[in-house]
C-alpha cells in the first residue's frame, strides 16, 4: 500500500459524515454502476473499496453483499478491511464484484484486478467504474483538490487501452464506456458543504468552492434544484 493508506485514514470521516448528511446526492453514480446487472441469479456480492458501504442500499434485498475497504478509516462491524493486493476470499466465491472510484491510488492495479477476477465465479462480471484519464473529473480532482486539499490529489486515472499490455484481463473486458450523470443537490449551501467534507477541501472558502465546481465541472439550476456534471469509465470483465 501507499501514503494514499494514511491519506484517506484522515479523510475517511469527513467523506462518511458527507455521506450521511446527503445519501441522495451520488444516487445516479451508484445505479449506474449496477445498472447492466440481472440481480436474478446473483446472491454473493463484493464492494471493493466500499467506503461506508454505501452501494448496499441499492441491491436488491436478496443479495448477501460483503462490503470491504483498503483505510482503517471506514473498518468497523460491517466493513471488513482488506489488502488490495491478496484478498482474503476463496476463488470463485462472488456472483459480482463492483468497485467504484477506488482503484485509482492503487500501486498496482492490475495485481488487484487478477485478485478480483480469481474471487469472481466463472462466466460472472468484475464491473468498476473510476475517472476517466483527460476528463473535467480529472482535472477537478488532479488540479482543483490537489490544491485546496492539504494533503494533495495525484489519482492514476484510466482510458480505454490502460490494460493492453495485461491480456489476461484485456481479454476479459467485454465493455467499456465513459458514462456521465448528475450529482444532485437541492440548493448551493448543501453543494459547497457537501464538496467541502467529501473531497478534504480545508484550504477551499466557500466562494472558490463554487467557482471551482462551476467552472470545472459544470452546474446546471434545474426545478429539482442544482446538478453538477460527473462521470466516470466504466469497465465490465468477464471471467
Ligand atoms: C473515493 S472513495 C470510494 C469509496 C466508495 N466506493 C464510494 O463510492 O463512496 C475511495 C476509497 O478507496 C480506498 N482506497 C483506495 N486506494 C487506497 C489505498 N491505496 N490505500 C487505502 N485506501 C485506499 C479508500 O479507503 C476509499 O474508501
Amino acid at each position: 500500500m501507499n501514503d494514499y493508506n494514511i491519506l484517506f485514514q484522515n479523510r475517511a470521516k469527513d467523506y462518511h459524515l458527507a455521506m450521511q448528511e446527503y445519501p441522495n446526492v451520488r444516487i445516479n453514480e451508484f445505479k449506474s454502476l449496477i445498472s447492466n446487472t440481472n440481480f436474478s441469479d446473483v446472491t454473493m456480492v463484493l464492494d471493493i473499496p466500499s467506503g461506508g458501504g454505501y452501494l448496499k442500499k441499492y441491491l436488491p434485498e436478496h443479495v448477501t453483499i460483503f462490503s470491504t475497504d483498503f483505510s482503517e478509516g471506514f473498518k468497523n462491524d460491517d466493513i471488513q478491511l482488506v489488502c488490495p493486493e491478496k484478498l482474503p476470499f476463496e476463488s470463485n466465491s462472488f456472483d459480482a464484484i463492483f468497485s467504484l472510484s477506488g482503484m485509482h491510488h492503487l500501486k498496482n492495479v492490475p495485481l488487484f484486478v487478477e485478485e478480483c477476477l480469481r474471487v469472481l465465479k466463472k462466466d460472472r462480471n468484475f464491473i468498476f467504474a473510476d475517472v476517466k484519464k483527460g476528463s473535467n473529473v480529472d482535472f477537478f480532482l488532479n488540479n482543483f483538490l490537489n490544491e485546496y486539499n492539504s494533503l494533495g490529489h495525484r489519482g492514476n486515472f484510466f482510458y480505454q487501452n490502460y490494460f493492453e499490455e495485461y491480456p489476461n484481463i484485456q481479454n476479459k473486458i467485454i465493455n467499456c464506456q465513459y458514462n456521465d450523470y448528475p450529482f444532485l443537490f437541492q440548493n448551493q449551501t448543501e453543494m459547497i458543504r457537501f464538496f467541502k467534507l467529501f473531497f478534504g477541501l480545508d484550504k477551499a472558502s466557500d466562494t472558490i468552492i463554487f467557482e471551482g465546481v462551476r467552472d470545472i465541472l459544470g452546474i446546471e439550476k434545474t426545478a429539482k434544484g442544482f446538478e453538477v456534471n460527473w462521470g466516470l469509465i466504466q469497465y465490465t470483465l468477464k471471467k
